[in-house]
Order: C-alpha cells, then structure tokens, then sequence
C-alpha cells in the first residue's frame, strides 16, 4: 500500500443471487485513493457505481478482496467498532439527502456527532457546518421548508460534521436542477480543498465529471482511469 492511501481496493469481487440468476456486479476491482484526491465514478446505470460505493462505505461486504482505509481492515472489525468507525472516518451523502423529517436543519446535521458529543457542542459543530454551507439563515428550518438544494447542502454538512477523512456521494446531484447541481459541486470541491478531503463523486454528468482531478469508470465489472 502507498503511504499516502486513504483508501484501497483490492481484487473487490461482488455477485448479487436473484431468482436462481447470479449477477457478477464487482469482477476484480482495484482502486487506490491517495489523501486530497478527488475522484468522480461514472459508468452506465446497473453498472455496479452504488454497489462499489457501498462497500468503501462499509455499507457492504464484498464477497473476496480486500478493503483498506487508512491501512486497517474494516472486515475485522466488531459491529460496534465499525459503526464507531464508519461514522468519525466516512461522510455520505446520496442522492435522496435522508434528512429525519421532524428534526430541523442544525438537528440532522448534529445527528453523527451526538453518538460522542454532548448535544450542546454536537449542536454548535453542525451551526458552524452549516454556515460553511451557506445555510446559516436556515438552521431551525424542518426539511420540508428547505429547497431541494438546501436539503443536499443540509446532507453535506451532515456528511462533513465529523470532520471525516472520506467523503463519498452516490449521484448527490442527480435530484436537481444543473444551477443548483453545479453550486453543490463547487461547493464540494471548496471544502474537498481546504481539509485536504479524500473525495469520490458518482455522477451521471459528464460536466461534473470533468470538475473532479481524476475520472475512474466501472465497466464490466471492474474499474479503470477514463
Ligand atoms: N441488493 C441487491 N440484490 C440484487 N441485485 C442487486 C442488488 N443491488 C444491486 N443489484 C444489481 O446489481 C447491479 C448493479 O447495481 P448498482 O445499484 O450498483 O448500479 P449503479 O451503477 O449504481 O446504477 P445506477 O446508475 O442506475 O444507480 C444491477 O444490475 C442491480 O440490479
Ligand atoms: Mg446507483
């Protein structure tokens, strides 16, 4: 492993058993992240993009190969350690943001926090996040009074709020309009470069893509540069 790797992938293999049918998603991946780079994923739908993310999300367990992030081994891990884990190393964020509906903005955010931090504290780290995202005006606002844009920023701050090393979006973009999509991605590559964030942004959007330093693609299974 490479001293600066955040993350490696390791002859990732993945089959899904549907109806009697296998399904070879993953067929060997192999990938390196080194800190700071930022990554977007792209390939065509079905293609395996969520499944790859998952696993380096620690959302899923590959079925052979190796996961490393930060040079330990998440498959050795207890349930509890790799929650532990999960939360303080990996920010997420999806396409649909999973906001809790009857918490307000500075609540949801607060959310990984409060699993370690007095609320009072958990509550003041997601104001000063979500003020980083332009949402200071908008901290006891509930989801369902925020734009959709303001909902995904709402998602990053809580992504963020752990200050993790990782930070991995599946199609964080996919849900709104280019305007909005584009001052998310600007947004992200802001704060990507000014904590040195190990990024992975899966995109359908070539003009995203193309924002991100290193463009990798799924096909067949495994994964090369573009
Ligand atoms: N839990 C599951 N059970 C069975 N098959 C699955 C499961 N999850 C994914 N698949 C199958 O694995 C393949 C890859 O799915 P995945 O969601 O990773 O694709 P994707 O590249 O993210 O697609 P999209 O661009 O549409 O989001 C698909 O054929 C899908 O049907
Ligand atoms: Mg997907």
């Amino acid at each position: 492993m490479s001293e600066n790797a955040i993350l490696t992938l390791e002859n990732i293999k993945k089959s899904y058993f549907v109806e009697g049918h296998r399904i070879d998603v993953l067929r060997g991946v192999n990938l390196t992240m080194k800190a700071g780079e930022r990554l977007s994923l792209t390939g065509k739908s079905g293609s395996g993009k969520s499944t790859l993310l998952n696993i380096m999300a620690t959302l899923e367990k590959p079925d052979s190969g190796r996961l490393l992030i930060k040079g330990e081994d998440p498959a050795k891990f207890s349930d509890s350690r790799l929650s532990a884990f999960r939360n303080r190393e990996i920010g997420i964020v999806f396409q649909f943001h999973h906001l809790l509906p009857e918490f307000t903005a500075v609540e949801n955010a607060a959310i990984p926090l409060m699993l370690t931090c007095p609320k009072k504290e958990s509550l003041e780290k997601a104001a000063t996040m979500l003020e980083r995202v332009g949402l200071s005006h908008r901290l006891n606002h509930k989801p369902a009074e925020l734009s959709g844009g303001e909902q995904q920023r709402v998602a990053i701050a809580r992504a963020l709020v752990t200050e993790p090393s990782l930070l991995l979006m599946d199609e964080p973009t996919g849900n709104l309009d280019n305007e909005t999509g584009k001052m998310i991605i600007a947004l992200i590559l802001s704060i990507a470069e000014e904590r040195n964030l190990t990024t992975l942004f899966v995109t359908h959007n070539r003009e995203f893509a193309a924002e991100m330093g290193r463009g990798i693609e799924i096909n067949e299974g495994v994964v090369g540069d573009l």
